[in-house]
């Protein structure tokens, strides 16, 4: 019998900025995704060149290319910074664009949610809003996820992450997903 292709993970970042914090978080997950077996890549949203919605514009072509990519990995992680407690207007934006299409990349796809912040608090307020927009249209979610604050001290001259508890909670959240695609196979 064939065997099983590894699973892929997409890496969609909320922070666009040359030199993010969030990136580099992004960045260190993926190494531990690779370490772990697993296919990875990027789902960049610079690339997809959307406006900000409002209902009286035409779906422009990028929203449909957004889905498919997303739609083309077994889960993503999304990491996103923190604004006034909240989403950044670029990825709120560019999950309500999709939803105004479907969901199919929503709910057939496995979560993980991370956020890095400059202060101690590691975007606590903006992943529960993310988990409440994700679980609102469905998504299968798994529960740890990589909360990483105080980032000028979280990584090694690498790229690693290894600030503690986030790096734990990279490694369980990456499990859980792993798990979750497994069973659904
Ligand atoms: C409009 C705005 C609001 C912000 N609000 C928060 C906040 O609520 N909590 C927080 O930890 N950091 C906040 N920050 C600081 C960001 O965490 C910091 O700029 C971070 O570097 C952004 O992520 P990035 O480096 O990945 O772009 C805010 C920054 C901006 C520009």
């Amino acid at each position: 019998m064939a065997k099983k292709q590894p699973a892929k993970i997409g890496f969609l970042c909320g922070s666009l900025r040359e030199g993010s914090i969030n990136q580099k978080l992004s960045k260190a997950i993926q190494k531990k995704a690779k370490d772990k077996g697993l296919k990875t890549g990027e789902i960049n949203l610079e690339t997809y060149d959307l406006p900000i919605y409002h209902g009286d514009l035409k779906t422009p072509a990028g929203v449909k290319k957004l889905i498919k990519r997303m739609k083309s990995f077994d889960g993503v992680v999304i990491i996103t910074p923190e604004y006034n407690g909240g989403l950044p207007p670029v990825l709120k934006n560019a999950i309500d664009w999709t939803s105004t299409v479907e969901t199919g990349h929503i709910n057939g796809c496995v979560y993980g949610i991370a956020a890095c912040t400059p202060g101690p608090m590691s975007g606590i307020m903006v992943m529960r809003e993310l988990q409440f927009l994700l679980m609102r249209l469905g998504a299968d979610l798994v529960p740890t996820q990589t909360g990483c604050g105080g980032a000028s001290k979280a990584f090694d001259k690498k790229g690693q992450l290894v600030a503690e508890p986030a790096a734990t909670f990279a490694d369980k959240m990456l499990d859980q997903m792993i798990a979750r695609i497994k069973a659904k196979r």
